[in-house]
């Protein structure tokens, strides 16, 4: 306990920035970017509605920017028939060699599966995408979507379940998001040229507007550069095990059964792909 405390502290140091848990607002985390009045923060401030009509979809993102973090939120996505909707949410920084850590909910025809599609890009490289289906119905109910983000590595969890680790390859030459600090981002909107069997299913006007809520966010996260007191508004924390936090076995058991049943495609198992070879990422990152 007490030297993981103080590797925090040495960490948050060296990248000068302070560690907080926030268990938030959306008023106060978060700001609507686009939409024209489409997204909406009700129940004062602790639920945020996106919809998409075919005009206009809508997005919001953080006030924050992270470098590193364990981040959790709560999303319900488009029910019915969604085919052609894109859910997006992601973490991002800016610029033409930006890094990115995404979750896309490609939605599908009413009782057809929802894709959800993650990739990491770092350096403005992405090209690293796997895809799932999920074990429920993800338009249901709310579902926890998490990334732990520290610099060993990148786990994507739902509902606590990891399924996808994306560990730190430097050392096989490849670099890794650990410099660029990252807005958290979220949009809804029309994809209808690609994202549901490859762009062959359009979206059904009729069925507009289409929805999905967000609640719950919770972020574990240093905050670069912050004032140093931290926002009256977020609760100071020592708990920062996701610095450190590694899949243990029965992650590990858990994170291959839903790749055995789950995972609908990786790039490093597509050959077809990468006639060369894979990535060397790949050789971490099955
Ligand atoms: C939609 O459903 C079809 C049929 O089950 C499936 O092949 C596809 O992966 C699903 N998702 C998308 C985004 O097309
Ligand atoms: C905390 O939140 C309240 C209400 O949302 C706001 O008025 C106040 O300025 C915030 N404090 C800080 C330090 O951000
Ligand atoms: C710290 O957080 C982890 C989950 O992120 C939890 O399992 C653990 O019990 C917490 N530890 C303390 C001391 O609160
Ligand atoms: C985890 O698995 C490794 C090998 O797969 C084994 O050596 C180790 O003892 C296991 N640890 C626990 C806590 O079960």
């Amino acid at each position: 306990m007490a030297s993981s405390s103080k590797l925090v502290l040495v960490i948050c140091f060296m990248i000068s920035a302070f560690c907080i848990a926030i268990g938030a607002k959306f008023d106060q985390e978060f700001e609507i970017t686009w939409g024209d009045g489409r997204a909406k923060i009700l129940n004062n401030g602790d639920l945020l509605t996106l919809s998409l009509d075919k005009i206009s979809g809508s997005g919001f993102q953080s006030k924050n920017e992270y470098l590193f973090g364990k981040i959790d939120m709560q999303l319900k996505l488009v029910s019915g028939n969604s085919a052609g909707t894109v859910t997006a949410y992601y973490l991002s920084s800016q610029g033409p060699t930006h890094d990115e850590i995404d979750f896309e909910f490609l939605g599908n025809l009413s009782g057809d599966p929802y894709t959800l599609h993650t990739n990491v890009f770092s350096q403005g490289k992405g090209n690293r995408e796997q895809q799932f289906h999920l074990w429920f119905d993800p338009t249901a109910d709310f579902h926890t979507y998490s990334i732990t983000w520290n610099p060993q590595r990148i786990i994507f969890y739902v509902d606590g379940m990891p399924i996808r680790e994306y560990k730190n390859s430097e050392s096989m030459g490849v670099s890794y998001p650990k410099n660029q600090p990252m807005r958290i981002y979220s949009s809804l909107w029309n994809a209808d040229d690609w994202a549901t069997r490859g762009g062959l299913v359009k979206t059904d006007w009729s069925q507009a507007p289409f929805s999905a809520s967000y609640r719950n966010f919770n972020a574990n996260a240093c905050i670069p550069n912050s004032p140093s007191s931290c926002n009256s508004n977020t609760t100071t924390s020592t708990n920062s095990s996701w610095l450190n936090e590694e899949l243990d076995n029965t992650s590990q058991e858990r994170l291959k059964w839903v790749q055995k049943n789950y995972m609908v495609y990786n790039y490093c198992t597509d050959s077809k792909r990468f006639p060369q070879g894979f990535p060397a990422d790949c050789l971490q990152n099955s």
